[in-house]
């Protein structure tokens, strides 16, 4: 039976997926109406990603008998700066996922919760690929500048790169 602070630590995590999972949509949805088809695409699948980071957790601890509650979640921004201030936020959002990550690990580790943090093992796995990719992502703004059709190529490789798992493309 799962203790009750992993059990809290763990609903504060499928709290975090979900707010991720907005957090893209809302970028989508941007992307979508700012004329960034391939960007939109793209954060559209990564906002799908997210709910599946957030169900594989409500499963689990529902399955270890605890109970997975759903809390309520923060309105997205909805006004961006760019194309480039986007990514820049995403990768601001995946370090401090990476960190929230982290911590209930060790929450899981130091409570002797050894099943949980074999399962966290890949939620930490994830967020090394997530962070590898946008800051990938980034290195290719820098390399596109704010010309039109360094932005407009950009566009058409996020929108390749949507077809595949996100994380499973490598941006190098
Ligand atoms: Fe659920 Fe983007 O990590």
């Amino acid at each position: 039976m799962i203790s009750k602070k992993v059990e809290k630590a763990l609903i504060d995590q499928i709290e975090n997926e979900e707010q991720s999972s907005r957090f893209y949509m809302a970028m989508a949805s941007w992307c979508e109406v700012k004329g960034y088809p391939g960007a939109a695409k793209f954060l559209y699948k990564h906002s799908d990603e997210e709910r599946i980071h957030m169900t594989k957790l409500i499963r689990y601890l529902n399955d270890k008998g605890g109970y997975a509650v759903l809390q309520k979640l923060d309105m997205p921004d909805s006004k961006y700066e760019s194309l480039l201030q986007i990514f820049e936020k995403i990768l601001h959002h995946e370090v401090s996922v990476t960190q929230n990550i982290n911590k209930l690990f060790e929450t899981a580790f130091s409570s002797k919760d050894y099943t949980t943090s074999q399962f966290l093992q890949w939620y930490i796995e994830e967020q090394i690929e997530e962070e590898r990719m946008f800051k990938g992502i980034l290195d290719k703004f820098r390399l596109a500048g704010n010309e039109t059709g360094g932005l407009f190529m950009l566009d058409k490789e996020l929108d390749s790169m949507s077809g595949a798992k996100t994380t499973d493309v490598n941006p190098g």
